[in-house]
């Protein structure tokens, strides 16, 4: 990984739901062409972990995660498929251990202070806020950001290029994350360009 953290690889996490293997390197090669090296392959079709497998063949420039670890057993299927690191929308003691275990960096999810007080109490600092915009959005993590100052954010979930750039600018956001940028008819028409725009739009967020 280029950065130190997770949190500070890319502005936006392009979270993506994968239904065609085919898809995989195309898109992630389009992300890459759009200035977005990573990529979070969830784990929600059939397809994710072969998909993760061949990103990681064929694609080394971009930094490929597995996201939507919802059980303690996915951690180690990710990681075996090449995943260099880990999102859960949760963060239960089993899914924390089961990541930790893999020795790579992950974000585990949080929604509420009591859930981001254990995340620290277990000895991880960056999490994922989720899902993001239902549990309180902007004004949340502005809110939650001088009590808990040690907490450093990646929120997801209903986030959009119009509600981007106000969350990139709070203290405790790391990154975001979103499915915006691969959206799910531009991947069946087989649209990548689409998705290399979305990725240079998303860039210049960060410096817009
Ligand atoms: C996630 O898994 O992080 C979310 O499903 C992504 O949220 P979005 O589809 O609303 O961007």
């Amino acid at each position: 990984m280029s950065a130190d953290s997770l949190l500070d690889v890319v502005p936006v996490m392009p979270v993506v739901v994968l239904q065609r293997l085919e898809d995989a390197v195309p898109v992630a090669r389009a992300l890459v062409a759009g200035g977005l090296p990573a990529i979070e392959l969830t784990l929600r079709t059939d397809v994710a972990l072969d998909a993760i497998r061949r990103i990681a063949d064929e694609v080394p420039e971009i930094l490929v995660g597995a996201g939507t670890i919802v059980r303690p057993e996915h951690a180690d299927l990710a990681a075996a498929a090449g995943a260099r690191f880990l999102v859960s929308p949760g963060a239960t003691p089993a899914l924390l251990e089961a990541m930790a275990a893999t020795g790579l960096p992950f974000l585990p999810g949080t929604a509420t202070v009591s859930e981001v007080l254990s995340v620290l109490e277990a000895g991880f600092t960056e999490m994922k806020f989720f899902p993001a915009e239902a549990a309180g959005g902007v004004p949340y993590l502005r809110s939650i950001a001088s009590p808990v100052p040690d907490a450093r954010f990646c929120p997801t979930g209903g986030i959009t290029p119009a509600t981007a750039a106000a969350y990139l600018s709070l203290p405790n956001v790391g990154c975001i994350g979103g499915s915006w940028l691969t959206p799910a008819d531009a991947l069946a028409a087989g649209d990548y360009g689409l998705v290399e725009r979305r990725a240079r739009e998303a860039v210049a967020l960060e410096s817009g």
